[in-house]
């Protein structure tokens, strides 16, 4: 919850086309009434992406029994979680514009096999291109603390430190996976697939048909034909009265447009390029005795300057001014490594000679006119873009439920809130489209929406998260009355004491204490502090 970095992304963008929203459902049209109605009752559901938000989104429809579907490109679940050593395919210097989709076929179903090397390209290429291996590394730990970084239902193992690596959470989330019989390797009850979720399986693009209100998924699943030494790609459309999307944020890296990026980002060393985004970060051992330039100043580029550390010969970090620098010119949350040299922006990779192999022997301008040379490597932890599924603006358009305002079919889970809002937000998915809480008028939406209040904020607008877990309580279960269904509760106070003891140890000391929570007990829901900006307005993250 805390380091979220707020962008949202929406996913594979780089190969959907994006929703094309062609149905605006009426509210007013069916009922004058405050509340938002449905033109048909909602029994299918589409959930895309089996990260711990999808996951919960899935579990919950269907103990409301709706008829659901969870799509993930990926071979297993887990989401960001999902460690491998393969990497996503490579970024392009510069960055282009998102890659145009592969062409979809005429006409659905549809199969299209591929062989080694087929245009130009290798079938684990293909296969990575597919599913987007995730931006983690090995030694990865959360900086949330375990006690928010969980899932419900699943426990941790009782010794485990409340630093949490990559593989806790990933046992975790999948052990959550397993828990509602929506893991990769479920039995499947219906053959050949679980009837429920599909893996390997990647939304293409998403419609909304005008005559029948529904949404339809192009989707298209890759498998190994191990026999034959082929891939073998699978498309179909499935329709939907209702889409999740929970695609997660970490989708498309962002690099920026320095001069000469691209003549070094073609230097090869060792069958190697010389420069990677941190989302293809792996292992510090193969930083041993190197020169690496970092850059970037947010989660990924002090996490992994500290980890590669011990092992480089020298490490150089350059960084923008911002203004969490301390008077060292660190970032005063996420401080780097003694040993880092701290400089400033890049303003040029001087042009390599012909024949040059790898970089060492450049010249990097800095915008203050000092040149770096004898560079082996460098890393740009320089975060991801937001991107997503249903295009430019959707995300600017929803009501703080993660409904998409100007059609509540489509309801968006975020990112930010996965551990500590998602499980009040994804029993609101399935309490909303079964009928059991009413989300209020288009008009009233539109209203909280402007009003900026029920924001996530920053990772450090602590107390506007917990305003909004009390607006999710409050909701949720004055629909409950009303409706049925069990109540819902509020965070344990251990929780937010354990809250309250790492961020001031691990971030900040003196950050906020356990009175500011019971002064925000206190205070009536006009006076609820909002938080500082829209954790969800796109900028790059800080990841
Ligand atoms: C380096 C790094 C460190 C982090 N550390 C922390 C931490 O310490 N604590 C913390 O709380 N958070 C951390 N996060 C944030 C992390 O994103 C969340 O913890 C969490 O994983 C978000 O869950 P999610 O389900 O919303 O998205 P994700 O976990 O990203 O899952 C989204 C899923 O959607 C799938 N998908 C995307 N597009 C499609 C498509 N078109 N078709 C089918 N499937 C699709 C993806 O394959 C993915 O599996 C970190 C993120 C990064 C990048
Ligand atoms: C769907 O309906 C909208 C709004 O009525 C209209 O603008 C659009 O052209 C329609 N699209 C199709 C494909 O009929
Ligand atoms: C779902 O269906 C089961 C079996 O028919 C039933 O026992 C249960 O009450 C239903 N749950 C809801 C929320 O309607
Ligand atoms: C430019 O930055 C470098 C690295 O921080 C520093 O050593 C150098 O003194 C700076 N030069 C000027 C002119 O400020
Ligand atoms: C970088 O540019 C120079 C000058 O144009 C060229 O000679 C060199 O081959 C380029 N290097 C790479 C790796 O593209
Ligand atoms: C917490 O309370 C202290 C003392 O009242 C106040 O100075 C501080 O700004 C509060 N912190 C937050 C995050 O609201």
């Amino acid at each position: 919850m805390f380091r979220l970095a707020f962008t949202v992304v929406f996913l594979a963008t780089e190969i959907l086309p994006g929703i094309s929203q062609q149905t605006v459902f009426n509210s007013e049209g069916h009922t004058n009434s405050q509340w938002t109605t449905f033109p048909h009752p909602i029994t299918r559901v589409a959930v895309i992406g089996a990260g711990p938000a999808g996951l919960q989104a899935a579990a919950h429809l269907l103990e409301a029994n709706l008829t659901v579907r969870l799509f993930e490109r990926a071979p297993s679940p887990g989401g960001n979680w999902f460690y491998t050593e393969e990497t996503p395919i490579r970024e392009a210097y510069p960055e282009t514009n998102p890659q145009s989709p592969e062409d979809l076929p005429a006409s659905y179903p549809a199969t299209r096999y591929y062989e080694e090397g087929e245009g130009g390209i290798a079938l684990e290429e293909r296969w990575r291109g597919h599913w987007h291996p995730r931006p983690v590394w090995y030694t990865l730990h959360t900086n949330s603390p375990a006690a928010m970084t969980r899932l419900p239902g699943v426990q941790h193992p009782p010794d485990t430190p409340w630093r949490l690596s990559v593989h806790n959470v990933e046992r975790h989330v999948r052990a959550y996976a397993s828990l509602h019989g929506l893991n990769s390797n479920d039995k499947p009850s219906s053959p050949p697939y679980s009837p429920i979720a599909a893996y390997a399986t990647r939304v293409e693009a998403m419609q909304k048909c005008n005559e029948t209100a529904t949404w339809t998924l192009t989707l298209r699943r890759l498998e190994w034909l191990p026999e034959s030494k082929r891939l073998k790609a699978t498309y179909w459309t499935e329709n939907f009265d209702a889409v999740v999307i929970a695609t997660g944020h970490y989708t498309t890296p962002y690099v920026p447009s320095i001069k000469g990026i691209g003549n070094w980002s073609a230097a090869i060393e060792d069958g190697r390029h010389s420069i990677y985004h941190s989302q293809s970060f792996r292992h510090e051992e193969r930083y041993a005795g190197r020169t690496i330039l970092i850059v970037g100043a947010s989660v990924s580029s002090t996490e992994i300057a500290r980890t590669i550390a011990p092992f480089t010969n020298r490490l150089i970090a350059s960084v923008q001014p911002n203004k969490n620098r301390d008077a060292r010119g660190f970032d005063i949350l996420f401080g780097f490594p003694e040993k880092s040299e701290v400089v400033p922006e890049i303003s040029s990779f001087e042009p390599l000679r012909a024949g040059d192999t790898g970089i060492k022997k450049g010249k990097i301008v800095l915008n203050n006119g000092t040149v770096i040379e004898g560079v082996d490597e460098v890393i740009f932890a320089t975060g991801y873009r937001p991107t997503h599924l249903g295009g430019p603006g959707t995300i600017d358009s929803l009501h703080w439920t993660g409904h998409y305002i100007h059609d509540p079919t489509l309801a968006y889970a975020f990112t930010g809130r996965t551990w500590s809002h998602g499980p009040y937000q994804s029993l609101a998915f399935a309490k909303v489209w079964t009928g059991k809480a009413r989300l209020p008028s288009r008009e009233q939406m539109w209203q909280d929406h402007q009003s900026k209040k029920y924001q996530f904020g920053s990772p450090l607008d602590v107390l506007p998260q917990e305003a909004l877990t009390r607006q999710w309580v409050a909701w949720l279960n004055s629909e409950s009355l009303e409706f049925g269904g069990k109540f819902v509760e509020p965070s344990p106070a251990e929780t937010r004491e354990v809250l309250v003891y790492y961020f001031n140890t691990h971030w900040r000391h003196d950050l906020f204490s356990h009175e500011n929570f019971t002064w925000l007990d206190n205070l009536p829901r006009s006076e609820w502090p909002t938080a500082q900006k829209n954790g969800l307005d796109g900028q790059e993250l800080a990841w």
